[in-house]
């Protein structure tokens, strides 16, 4: 059985960008692989954050990803923090890593770009910098198969595969199994419903093009409603031409069972309000099975046992894993 491993940021403003990108398709390899996901609590802390925001949504993010489906029994769900090997393997990684590597991260630069203080300055934590680092470790600590990501992640996997061929090569060993790079065919990159030129995110401004999976029903209606399309009236998937309606017609496509052609044969002669009324119903009726599961979920399960218990299990992998790398850096000193 391959290993499966993804994490995904602590915040209960979890967008259907994350769903379809992520969170669904590593649902998925649960049939025929074991799956090991993490609430990445420690990449949340990179900015600005709120303590007890973040213990509360910790929790709102191993309930959802309960509610989409994932069998914590079988698989392995836990709390990154709760294995602190996780930050020293971290460590280790920096002193393999190169200034210049992360220096070319356009997720630092993004999000480094958008810390400026009203006053002009900028104090950008130097946890944000290192951060591919410690999701490096994430991975390259269980030896992971398979990672499925969404397409804004791929540069951060490809780094992660040059840092572990990279020590495989210096201290001729197989210290790490090189992980491969799952992006879903369709979802990996959800666009803002309002804005089709920017990626749908949790931090977008205009909050209007961003749907968020635990937000009311009737929001999430209205915001289809009213998203940006064009004024060719005609439901084509032409990214370059029709980048609104492009992005719908993907929504739409990946919560039916439809694909891109046989959407725009039954909207041939239809009008956009039909379309995006249908589609509103397709995603309305989705999101909601998923919220019922997840308000019964956080209202019964006793999570956070169950999560230490994985914890524990994973420490022991991670502990071991450690030692060895220990011995190769001429770390330990005896047996
Ligand atoms: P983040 O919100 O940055 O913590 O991302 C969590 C996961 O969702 C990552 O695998 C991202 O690549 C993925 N993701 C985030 N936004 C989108 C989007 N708009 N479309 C598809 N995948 C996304
Ligand atoms: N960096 C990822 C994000 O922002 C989350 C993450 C952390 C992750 N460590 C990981 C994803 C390891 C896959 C594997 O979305």
């Amino acid at each position: 059985m391959k290993i499966v491993l993804s994490g995904i940021q602590p915040t209960n403003m979890i967008t259907i960008g994350n769903y379809l990108g992520a969170l669904r398709n590593i649902i998925n390899f649960q049939k025929d692989n074991k799956l090991m996901i993490f609430i990445a609590d420690l990449h949340a802390i990179t900015k600005d954050f709120n303590p007890k925001e973040l213990q509360q949504n910790k929790k709102s993010i191993a309930a959802l990803y309960m509610a989409c489906g994932l069998n914590p029994y079988d698989n392995i769900i836990f709390y990154q923090s709760d294995v602190i090997e996780h930050s020293h393997l971290s460590y280790l990684l920096l002193c393999h890593t190169y200034m210049g590597e992360l220096n070319r991260m356009t997720q630092f630069k993004d999000k480094s770009s958008k810390m400026a203080m009203a006053n002009g300055t900028q104090n950008i934590p130097t946890g944000l910098f290192v951060y591919p680092t410690l999701m490096a470790a994430d991975i390259l600590l269980y030896d992971a198969d398979i990672v499925p990501v969404g397409k804004d992640q791929t540069q951060h996997m490809e780094l992660t595969r040059d840092i572990a061929i990279r020590f495989n090569k210096k201290y001729k060993e197989d210290i790490f199994k090189v992980p491969n790079i799952y992006v879903a065919e369709k979802g990996a990159k959800i666009m803002d419903l309002q804005n089709p030129d920017i990626k749908m995110s949790k931090s977008n401004e205009n909050t209007k093009g961003t749907i968020f999976l635990l937000e009311p029903i009737d929001n999430i209606r209205k915001k289809i409603m009213s998203a940006k399309t064009d004024s060719f009236d005609n439901v084509k998937y032409d990214q370059t031409n029709q980048p609104g309606v492009s992005n719908l017609i993907i929504i739409y496509s990946c919560l039916s069972n439809k694909s891109i052609n046989d959407i725009e044969l039954l909207y041939k002669n239809k009008k956009y309000g039909d379309f995006k009324k249908d589609l509103a119903d397709i995603v309305c009726n989705h999101i909601k099975e998923l919220q019922d599961k997840y308000y019964e979920i956080i209202k019964n399960v006793d999570f956070d046992k169950q999560l230490q218990k994985n914890a524990q299990i994973c420490q022991k992998i991670a502990a071991k894993k450690i030692d060895k790398i220990h011995k190769i850096l001429g770390l330990k000193v005896g047996n």
